[in-house]
């Protein structure tokens, strides 16, 4: 529960008060003087000490010792006023929110008006600091006898201002809506192919359809056959299980016009199949649903803030493994918008069920495309894995999802594509195109093989393989699911609704 309260927050009674310092406060000024004075200037004696720091992502821990009603203060170093900017807030939020954890508080207070600098607005900083805190508090329960969960749960966080602006407190939900959903996406992403099903996808997209009242369609396997997902199929082929074509759809707008589609890869476990992974490579494949969760994030914030836009999001949801059943290498298949593959390799399967998935966005409307997908090994080896890989087919398009990054701080960077790209997906003796071109350049051809299905609508792939997982815990979150991507895309559907 965040609460918001018109008060002076140095002279409340208070457990736990986030306070930020920017700059190096020689003396302790504006916001920060009263907090000085209480302490009969002695604040300004420890940050000579070198005891209080303002320097960026620093955090002091201070008790009052009855100087103030606030029993304990939690300094964040801001670093300077000029170069504090929002992503700069969110990730000095996130790392102070990891010593809060320490504290086990059940409640805490934040001193708003200490956090604002030239760059963004009070009710900007609400909102990414409520981000940040709902982010970087995210542990996944595991599954251990004795659970991961901390033992207390900040229950209520209030924020003090001086400002009387009644959009402080939806700000900051706003917030809190972004960073649960982030953190949603990181669980399903999280849990274990065993326990995430492709029907348990499905039931997770249905359960939020219903909380949120947004229109769903799961086709199964009988429907998807009838309809032609040949492609689709081929990679579900090997499974005792059925497939799930997952729809959500979101109406914002009177006329079912202008609609965004969202595609999200949903491999609940990627085995290679009969091309299959190396057992160092296999492990981890059950993230490679993380392009469906990005998409079920976004649509969860959008379903909530409930902006004015159209969304229709598709998530083709099968695990890729192997039996006597099982597609093989070269096979030919043909896809729902007739076009014929022959398949070179069977681990080459994301963009498979995305070509099915891109055609059935198209039957539902969509006329904007972005496919969500842990799609290759070769975008980490061409971008690292702090950035997201997208090729494009429309860079106007592009740089609306690139703005929208820019405000997530979560990184996009463009791949070439070009006409002999083109010409390489195409190259078989067999079918219309091949689903594995060869190493050279494989992150392109990924998305270069999408493309060919994406057709002349304005589409924008991103290859989140990189980005969907973190060996290291970093400021926004610990090891596992980052969630990477649910807020650009919640962001750019939100665009005209977003301060
Ligand atoms: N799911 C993998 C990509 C992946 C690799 C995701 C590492 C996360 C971490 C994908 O289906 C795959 O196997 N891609 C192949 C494509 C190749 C066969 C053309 C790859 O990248 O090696
Ligand atoms: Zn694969
Ligand atoms: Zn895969």
């Amino acid at each position: 529960m965040i609460h918001l309260l018109n008060e002076n927050p140095f002279q409340s009674e208070r457990e736990c008060m986030l306070v930020g310092l920017m700059d190096q406060p020689e003396k302790f000024g504006g916001e920060l003087q009263p907090l000085d004075h209480a302490f009969n200037g002695e604040l300004t004696e420890l940050v000579k000490a070198g005891d209080l720091s303002a320097k960026y992502k620093s955090v002091s821990m201070l008790h009052s010792l009855g100087h103030s009603p606030v029993k304990r203060f939690v300094f964040i170093g801001l670093g300077k006023e000029k170069e504090l900017t929002l992503n700069r807030l969110r990730m000095a939020i996130g790392r102070a929110s990891k010593e809060l954890k320490k504290l086990k508080v059940s409640s805490f207070s934040i001193a708003l008006d200490t956090f604002i600098s030239g760059q963004f607005s009070v009710e900007q900083a609400a909102r990414t600091i409520s981000e940040a805190y709902t982010m970087a508090a995210y542990e996944f329960e595991g599954y251990k006898q004795k659970s991961n969960e901390p033992d207390v749960v900040v229950e209520r966080i209030t924020l003090f201002t001086k400002e009387r602006n009644e959009n402080i407190k939806s700000a900051a939900e706003t917030g809190q809506i972004f960073g649960a959903a982030v953190n949603h996406a990181r669980s399903l992403v999280n849990t274990p192919s065993n326990l995430m099903r492709p029907s348990d996808l499905a039931s997770y997209a249905a359960n939020l359809a219903k909380e949120l009242d947004l229109e769903i369609e799961i086709l199964e396997k009988e429907e998807i056959e009838k309809l032609g997902m040949g492609a689709f199929l081929a990679v579900n082929q090997g499974s005792s299980e059925s497939p799930y074509m997952i729809t959500l759809k979101y109406q914002g707008k009177n006329e079912w016009t202008d609609v965004l589609g969202l595609v999200g890869k949903g491999i609940t476990f990627d085995t290679g199949g009969y091309s299959i992974k190396p057992k160092n490579g296999i492990v981890g494949m059950k993230t490679d649903m993380g392009g469906a969760a990005s998409v079920l994030g976004a649509m969860e914030i959008i379903g909530r803030l409930k902006p004015k836009c159209n969304v229709v999001a598709v998530i083709p949801a099968t695990d890729n493994v192997i039996s006597e059943r099982a597609f093989k290498p070269d096979d030919v298949i043909t896809s729902l918008n007739g076009k014929t593959i022959e398949v070179l390799n069977t681990d080459a399967e994301g963009r498979l069920v995305l070509a099915d998935a891109v055609t059935y966005a198209k039957m539902h409307g969509a006329d904007r495309l972005i496919d969500v997908a842990t799609l290759t090994g070769g975008v980490v080896v061409a971008l690292g894995l702090d950035k997201t890989g997208a090729i494009t087919n429309h860079e106007e398009f592009y740089q609306e999802i690139k703005e929208a990054s820019g405000k997530t701080g979560e990184y996009i960077w463009l791949l070439p594509y070009t006409e002999d790209d083109k010409k390489r997906v195409r190259s078989s003796n067999m079918a219309d195109l091949n689903n594995s071109p060869g190493r050279e350049g494989h992150a392109i051809m990924g998305g270069a093989f999408i493309g060919e299905f994406a057709e002349e609508t304005p589409w924008v792939h991103l290859d989140i393989a990189g980005t969907a997982t973190t060996e290291k815990q970093n400021d926004l979150g610990p090891a596992g699911a980052t969630g990477v991507m649910v807020r650009t895309l919640a962001v750019l559907a939100l665009t005209e609704n977003l301060s």
